[in-house]
């Protein structure tokens, strides 16, 4: 094991949330900035509709409250949600002020180009065109690599929290972690008296996703063992359209086409969301999700339509250069054309529980993005809420950890990594195959539409599957693959029980078996079994 590394806080992700929190705290804190990949891969870099807030003038925080909490179906926390909602401007400032280039209203430099997407009633989305997730992760990157107090190390996986409980000190508080430097294979402890978890999502745990590899749910998994409560992990939100071709891995097409008119069509031409709400295309999307599938379903289809082609050319290709350009390598133009399009598992509401500063149970730990819950989205995120909730809990995070003094205590050095009974596997395929099983069963069993019969099956192959993992994990080296399907058993096993425990149809989750929706709205919180 490598010697521990000391800092005032450690952030673990370097997406939109970690960076924002890393450059509040910068000018008064040393911070190590860890990532699994390189800065800024994660889903923030992926991000194309934009970010939501109220910039026009005819729109009121009042109506962006409001629609978060209708399109969250009952469950969203009022409060966070007036909170984010007040910080909105701000965080938007901020990131203007950062350098991010917001598209400008045509002939104007004073005003942004405002777009629209499903459950707003008004124009309230800030984008970089297409591409708006690129533009702020290029650009707080940039920032990043260029302040002195922050220390950025790529490729270092965190594996597990430490706490004062395992420095066999008095108390819980968190206090560290052990991360893999994926280059070396060599296990690095690094300390400090304020970690921040921005680890990201766990969509990987579905067989098909609009996110970029890494979306293990690994800092959720980590709070979870370290002895964090988790809240609402059965909300996983599928985004209507990702495309559907065999060579596009994972490639979303923005609901923004929707909010500038494309339709939604069957094979033979026939619009059908009218049918389903009358919001149509533009409504929440867990019921356009449910209604691509209703149809996919009845009719035995692969994919349906999304259609914009009746839109002037100019106006698609400036508008959406990025959509339009990937779909054209795949021979589609979509100013001529439809395009096929499939539901995907696409945002975690559910995550970490944490307060209105970002703290969890474990004094020191903080969780912000969208490893978080925070009460924002309830049953069903609104498009463009979730960048706007990394930028105000990063910032939110940093306050939090400015106004107080962190001290740097002596620790006793962290227990080293035990590798005495640890071999090389000649194995690898128990890897891939379980990481595998657990993304289709949990696509076929867990997916859109839920019943009792198919939640009690997954249950039960998750229970066979953790016993082999955790087996695999006791007697092998570790590796970057293993410690994600670790994380991702566990992930899956929090959604599966709480999906059984919501006996009701919300928001996203959905059940044939309880189709209704319960008179009183709760939230499922799960608690580790040492509490
Ligand atoms: P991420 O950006 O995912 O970053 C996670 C970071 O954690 C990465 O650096 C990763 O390497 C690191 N990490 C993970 N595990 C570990 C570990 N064990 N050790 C060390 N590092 C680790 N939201 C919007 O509001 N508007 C949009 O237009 C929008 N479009 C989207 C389009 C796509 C294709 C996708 C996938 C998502 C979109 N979302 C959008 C959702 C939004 O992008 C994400 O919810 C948000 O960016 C999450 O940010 P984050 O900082 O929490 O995590
Ligand atoms: C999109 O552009 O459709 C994604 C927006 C989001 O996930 O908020």
């Amino acid at each position: 094991m490598l010697p521990t590394r000391k800092f005032d806080v450690l952030v673990l992700g370097s997406g939109a949330a970690g960076m924002t929190a890393a450059l509040h705290l910068a000018d008064h804190y040393r911070v190590a900035l860890l990532s699994k990949s390189n800065l800024g891969q994660g889903s923030s870099r992926w991000a194309q509709g934009g970010i939501a807030a109220v910039y026009d003038p005819e729109d009121t925080q009042e109506a962006h409250v409001e629609d978060t909490l209708i399109a969250g179906a009952g469950l969203c926390h009022r409060d966070t949600v007036e909170q984010v909602v007040g910080e909105s401007r701000d965080a938007i400032d901020w990131l203007i002020h950062q350098g991010v280039p917001f598209t400008q209203d045509s002939g104007s430099k004073d005003t942004y180009h405002l777009t629209r997407e499903g459950g707003h009633r008004n124009r309230r989305i800030l984008h970089a065109e297409d591409a708006t997730g690129q533009a702020i992760i290029d650009t707080l990157a940039a920032r990043v690599a260029a302040h002195e107090q922050i220390e950025v190390f790529d490729q270092y996986l965190a594996i597990d929290l430490i706490t004062r409980h395992k420095l066999g000190l008095a108390g819980q508080a968190c206090v560290g972690v052990y991360a893999l430097d994926s280059q070396s294979g060599q296990v690095q402890p690094f300390t400090a008296p304020a970690v921040i978890l921005a680890t990201g999502g766990a969509s990987k745990v579905y067989l098909y996703t609009s996110n970029p590899d890494g979306s293990s749910g690994d800092g959720i998994a980590m709070a979870w063992r370290a002895g964090c409560r988790v809240a609402n992990m059965e909300f996983n939100q599928f985004h209507p359209t990702c495309l559907y071709h065999p060579q596009a891995k994972s490639f979303l097409i923005s609901e923004a086409l929707r909010g500038e008119g494309a339709r939604l069509l069957l094979p033979n031409g026939q619009p059908f969301m009218q049918q389903f709400d009358e919001r149509a295309e533009l409504a929440p999307r867990d019921i356009v999700a449910r209604a691509i599938d209703h149809e996919m379903k009845r009719l035995g289809l692969d994919h349906v339509y999304l259609d914009i082609s009746h839109k002037p050319a100019d106006f698609i290709q400036s508008h959406f250069p990025t959509i339009y350009k990937r779909c054209l390598e795949f021979g589609i133009d979509i100013t001529r054309d439809p395009l096929p399009v499939v539901p995907a598992a696409h945002y975690t509401c559910g995550g970490i529980v944490t307060n209105h500063r970002g703290e969890t149970d474990i004094p020191g730990l903080y969780a912000i993005g969208e490893c978080a819950f925070t009460g924002l989205h309830g049953a069903n995120r609104m498009a463009s809420n979730s960048l706007l909730e990394c930028v105000v809990y990063g910032r939110l995070a940093a306050e939090d950890l400015l106004n107080r003094s962190l001290t740097q205590e002596s620790l006793p050095e962290p227990p080293a990594w035990d590798e005495s009974q640890v071999t090389d596997s000649d194995e690898d395929v128990v890897i891939s195959h379980n990481w595998d099983e657990i993304r289709r069963f949990m696509w076929d069993y867990v997916g859109i539409v839920r019943t009792d019969k198919r939640l009690e099956r997954a249950s039960h192959r998750i229970r066979l599957l953790q016993t082999e993992i955790h087996d695999y994990y006791s007697n092998y080296r570790i590796s970057g693959d293993l410690l994600e399907l670790r994380n991702l058993a566990t992930v899956a096993e929090l959604i599966i029980q709480s999906a059984q425990l919501r006996k009701e149809s919300r928001g996203l989750h959905f059940t044939l078996d309880y189709p209704k929706m319960a008179p009183e709205a709760r939230d499922t919180l799960l608690t580790p079994p040492r509490w």
